[in-house]
């Protein structure tokens, strides 16, 4: 065997700062198991703590997951229901371990569909941040891309009608700066699991410029391979942002 079959592959060069995560095929999972899709909701938990701890061994500083979109509230009711029992479980249970891990924790979406246990732990959970975050958590819970841009726009309207903004002077800047995530780089890098091959109105805005990943593994089977995939694939894409390849070898952007 040549030396080169027995060295482990060399680690990217170039790794995202921010990844955003679709986190889909749980119920799959499950019903090829004859399982019922709840299950899959609980093993799709134990995949979230493979993807948290891959970014803090790696230092990818941000991550963003989806956990419940706006549309996901049309599920059947026993299924919300027991999504809101496993949330309620895993705050709960992981956000202390989570906090002395360096993580950061935030929720973005709109929570006022969630019942008030959860809507107060996850305020619990915001609350006391790591002195030095070496990973930003965001969970998407009650979120939609749509509700995202909107909520951004009333924000603005409302200064605007009280006077303290000129409509001329909105921006994308300012809008960006209403709108989720700011703060935190634009995501690298999407992932989606479970082998569709859409964005299903997660971070419209944010994912502008964000190189796209799709993987056919359902979630709850994530392991660091996957990952390793995207971070591959990742690491040979030349990102133009709408230059061309000579000014991005020259160092334009
Ligand atoms: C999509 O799979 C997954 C969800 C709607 C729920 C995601 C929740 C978790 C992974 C567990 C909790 C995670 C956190 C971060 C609190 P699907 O049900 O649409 O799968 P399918 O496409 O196979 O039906």
């Amino acid at each position: 065997m040549s030396q080169a079959a027995t060295m482990p592959a060399p680690p990217p060069t170039r790794l995202p700062r921010h990844l955003a995560v679709i986190m889909d095929g749980n119920g799959r999972w499950a019903q090829r198991r004859n399982r019922p899709r709840t299950l899959g909701h609980r093993a799709g938990a134990k995949a979230v703590q493979v993807c948290v701890d891959y970014c803090l061994a790696r230092g990818i500083g941000a991550l963003t997951l989806f956990a419940f979109s706006s549309e996901n509230w049309n599920r059947p009711e026993e299924e919300v229901g027991a999504l809101m029992k496993l949330f309620l479980r895993m705050l709960d249970s992981e956000v202390g371990e989570l906090q002395r891990r360096g993580v950061r924790l935030s929720f973005i979406g709109d929570r006022s569909g969630f019942p008030e246990t959860i809507q107060t732990r996850m305020a619990q959970a915001e609350q006391h941040p790591p002195a030095q975050p070496c990973l930003a958590l965001n969970i998407a819970v009650g979120y939609g891309g749509r509700w995202d841009i909107t909520q951004a726009c009333r924000s603005l309207a409302g200064d605007v009608a009280a006077g303290r903004l000129a409509p001329g002077d909105i921006t994308e800047t300012l809008l960006g700066e209403r709108i989720s995530l700011a703060g935190l780089p634009s995501p690298d890098l999407f992932i989606r699991t479970g082998g569709d091959l859409r964005i299903s109105n997660f971070l419209l805005w944010q994912l502008a410029y964000t190189e796209l990943w799709f993987t056919e593994t359902l979630w709850p089977d994530l392991d660091d391979a996957v990952l390793d995939a995207a971070m591959a694939a990742f690491a040979d894409r030349e990102r133009r942002f709408g230059l061309t390849s000579a000014q991005v070898a020259g160092g334009a952007t």
